[in-house]
């Protein structure tokens, strides 16, 4: 069985604001893409990685220059407007051998070995897993105008993370099926379940973490002093 990461970076980051992408940004002198491929080295699966990048995109190929992995990175591919466009391109790069795909966030570096293996057990029992956590919040549903419509049970409701993991063959299919709706999925695995695939939730981690705002930098420098 061969994995294959689909590391998206190809987000302009409008949340985090900057000058760069976030995901370039330097915490505890390396850019937080590389925190998220030195996690990623954790999980002696995955045999490839293949980055999706903006059009234009000068700095990703500075930071990658001169360094070493313990898995294969493919050449960077030029992502879409939206994510889930950035990944239908990453994937159609994947060589065909490729078994299992796991889409991940290049914005979220400190994901565990835990849930690194978890998700990939959870994959390839079932054929497609996410990385999920209770909520803690009470959820509502609401329409437009902000009226209540639902209280889900919160013991049914989930937060998910990345990595999202499916059978690379699943995915094909599940985005040939939604091709006109892709714009629609929030997340990678939304496009599986519309299809009509089971996806199932493996064990994540409070700290696996995306780094949205300024506010999760500081968190993450904050967590990283915490360790040493
Ligand atoms: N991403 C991508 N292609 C897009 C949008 C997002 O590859 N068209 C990537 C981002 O680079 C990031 C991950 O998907 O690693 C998660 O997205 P998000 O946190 O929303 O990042 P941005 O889209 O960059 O941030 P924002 O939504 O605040 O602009
Ligand atoms: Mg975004």
């Amino acid at each position: 069985m061969s994995v294959a990461v689909l590391l998206l970076a190809a987000g302009s980051g409008q949340r985090f604001g900057g000058d760069i992408p976030k995901q370039y940004v330097q915490v505890a002198g390396q850019a937080i893409l590389l925190h998220t491929l030195r996690s990623l080295e954790q999980e002696p699966r995955i045999a490839m990685v293949q980055p999706v990048i903006a059009a234009g995109d000068a700095i990703f190929a500075n930071i990658m220059a001169g360094k070493n992995f313990s898995f294969q990175i493919l050449d960077a591919v030029e992502g879409g407007v939206e994510r889930s466009i950035s990944m239908q391109r990453g994937l159609a790069a994947l060589p065909a051998n490729v078994d299992m795909v796991a889409v991940h966030d290049a914005a979220r570096p400190m994901t565990s070995q835990a849930v690194l293996k978890d998700v990939l057990d959870v994959a390839f029992e079932y054929g497609a897993a996410i990385p999920a956590i209770a909520v803690h919040d009470t959820i509502k549903r609401v329409d437009g105008c902000g009226k209540v419509l639902e209280t889900p049970h919160r013991a049914c409701l989930r937060a998910v993370q990345t990595p999202q993991v499916a059978r690379l063959d699943w995915f094909q299919a599940a985005l040939a099926k939604e091709s006109d709706r892709l714009h629609l999925h929030t997340d990678d695995a939304s496009v599986l379940e519309a299809a009509g695939f089971p996806v199932y939730v493996s064990q994540g981690d409070m700290n696996n973490r995306k780094i949205t705002t300024q506010h999760d930098l500081q968190w993450m420098q904050d967590f990283l002093e915490a360790k040493v």
